[in-house]
């Protein structure tokens, strides 16, 4: 397939600016982002503070508040409606700790498609009297809208669902989900982790509660830092159990006779930030927001076509659904052997990643055709792992 040449050339312009290139083809950023040099040189920034201050206390709190302003930016927020946490699970687990289920509204309503820890952290919750409902995919692995519609009834309290399958990479239809919820009046978690930094998001256009994500995926940052939206029209009144003194209204009012929590939707948050995964996180989201998630996605979209299209020509089998609309960056691929299969073509410098017998290529705006025929080849040379 012919690359639309309206699209920008993003790796020609930023590819440099990447130094594993110059040591492996690189198609994993559904795990981790590559590390950009810029983003390398912000780990030596805070090493730089330490040794010339001792402790930067007011840089670290100026750090997580520079934090939160580009993850509203990426998601087109309000700074306010940001939470920053350690991890996506950290966000998730504190909504859950705001929420009642011991009336008649218990009922959690989700997918076979949730990432491992927002399934546990559900099912973590029925000591505390929910009931959870899972919905079966698709056969062709997306979300079955209508059969998540039908389920959300006046006992439901969340529909948690991801944006993007860790798995196949398939992309649910959120918007009729969550206004199904609303009308019955539900609130909606979503899972966008795959989502963010590949895929355009607009927290102002969708209509969600509740979104989570982290930054070291395709927003290009370091494990330690993960966010929680909450959506300032719908969830003030939600007060998490599951808190910290960073969460406080005041947190340097050191009270130990109250629990005051901040208004906004900081009250999440916990304890002390991940202060050196904060550098990381700002770092990438600059150069994320510079180059822009819009184009980003466009410049993806041809890559996958082509990465699809070469697999399917050498007779492997693409479980992420074809169509534009359903599904994000990244391309699964059936393999026999998943762990010998990433093994293998990490053999030939190729790095991707495994999951539930699929192999993982995800293809980011600092890949190119070079990088995709380098991919199809590691496949073609160990085409007996592909699985029908
Ligand atoms: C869809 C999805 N959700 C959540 C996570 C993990 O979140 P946490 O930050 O809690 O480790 C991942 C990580 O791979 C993910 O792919």
């Amino acid at each position: 397939m012919a690359v639309n040449s309206e699209v920008i050339d993003l790796a020609k312009i930023y590819r440099d600016q990447f130094t594993v290139f110059n040591n492996v083809t690189y198609m994993n950023s559904c795990s981790q982002g590559a590390l950009a040099d810029r983003v390398r040189n912000s780990f030596e920034t805070y090493l730089k503070t330490m040794e010339l201050n001792g402790s930067a206390w007011g840089d670290w709190a100026g750090h997580q508040e520079t934090v939160r302003a580009l993850v509203a930016k990426v998601l087109n927020a309000d700074s306010g409606e940001i939470a920053i946490t350690t991890s996506a699970s950290a966000g998730v687990s504190s909504l859950a700790s705001a929420l009642d289920f011991t009336g008649k509204r218990n009922k959690i309503v989700t997918t076979e498609n949730e990432f491992p820890t927002i399934g546990q952290i559900w099912h973590a919750q029925e000591r505390r009297g929910a009931k959870v409902v899972h919905i079966q995919s698709q056969p062709d692995l997306t979300v079955d809208t209508a059969a998540l519609i039908n389920a959300i009834d006046d006992e439901t309290l969340i529909v948690s669902v991801t944006m993007v399958c860790f798995r196949n990479g398939a992309m649910t239809d959120l918007d009729p989900i969550i206004e199904a919820a609303h009308k019955k009046g539900a609130l909606v978690l979503v899972d966008a982790y795959q989502g963010t930094g590949a895929v355009p998001i607009d927290m102002k256009a969708l209509k969600a509660d509740f979104l989570v994500g982290g930054v070291l995926k395709y927003m290009l940052g370091a494990p330690g830092v993960g966010f929680m939206f909450a959506r300032s029209s719908t969830t003030s009144q939600l007060i998490p159990v599951t808190t910290g003194w960073f969460a406080a209204r005041d947190i340097f009012a050191m009270d130990i006779h109250s629990y005051d929590p901040a208004k906004d939707a900081r009250r999440f948050e916990s304890g002390t930030p991940p202060i050196p995964a904060l550098y990381p996180a700002a770092s990438g989201m600059e150069m994320l927001l510079e180059i822009g998630v819009p184009q980003i996605y466009e410049y993806v979209l041809p890559l996958h076509e082509e990465l699809r299209e070469g697999i399917e020509s050498l007779g492997g089998k693409v479980v992420t659904p074809a169509e534009k609309a359903k599904h994000g960056a990244m391309l699964a691929v059936a393999s026999t052997d998943e762990h010998a299969h990433v093994a293998a073509l990490e053999g030939e410098k190729v790095i991707t990643s495994s999951r539930d017998g699929n192999i993982r290529i995800s293809p980011h705006f600092y890949n190119n055709r070079e990088d995709v025929k380098k991919v199809l080849e590691a496949f073609a040379k160990h085409k007996s792992f592909l699985r029908n």
